[in-house]
């Protein structure tokens, strides 16, 4: 069935938010060996500009995440399905948490790890999303 005006105006900010916040970070990450390469200080720059689109997209994707579950009929869902919701919103905020300390940390361990944690918990969302579309 096609979906209405309204759905596809709600879906689709959800996952343009989450092309921005997933896909950003990864091609981030690919970017940042040749940026150091050519200036280690425009690192810095490059994620702080990084940071000022993605930390919007992860608020609209809070927000149409809970736009998401109004426009769901909760009763009708399975009791594996709400399970999945639950695991999702545990990746988001660990998604969020990662990735502000990745930007809080100083030493080399802790930007490792927190990126780290951050790549993989943003896949995870969007994959987990995937399965909770109807
Ligand atoms: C990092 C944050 C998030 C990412 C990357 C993400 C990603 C996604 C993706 C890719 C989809 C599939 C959309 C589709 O194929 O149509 C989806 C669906 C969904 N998301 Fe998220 N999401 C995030 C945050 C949230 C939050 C915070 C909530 C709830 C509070 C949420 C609730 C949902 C629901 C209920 C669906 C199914 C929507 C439907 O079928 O109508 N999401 N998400």
């Amino acid at each position: 069935m096609l979906a209405s005006a309204i759905d596809g105006i709600r879906l689709s900010l959800h996952v343009l938010a989450a092309a921005i916040w997933v896909g950003g970070q990864i091609t981030l990450a690919g970017l940042v060996p040749s940026i150091r390469r050519l200036s280690p200080e425009a690192t810095k720059a490059a994620a702080n500009a990084f940071a000022r689109l993605s930390w919007p997209a992860f608020a609209v994707l809070v927000l149409t995440g809970f736009w998401n579950l109004g426009a769901i009929n909760m009763s009708s869902q399975s009791t594996a399905w709400k399970i999945v919701l639950g695991v999702k919103i545990a990746v988001v905020v660990i998604s969020g948490l990662s990735a502000y300390l990745h930007t809080k940390a100083k030493s080399t361990v802790g930007l490792a790890l927190w990126g780290s944690i951050a790549g993989v918990s943003a896949v995870a969302t969007l994959v987990i999303g995937v399965f909770l579309a109807n």
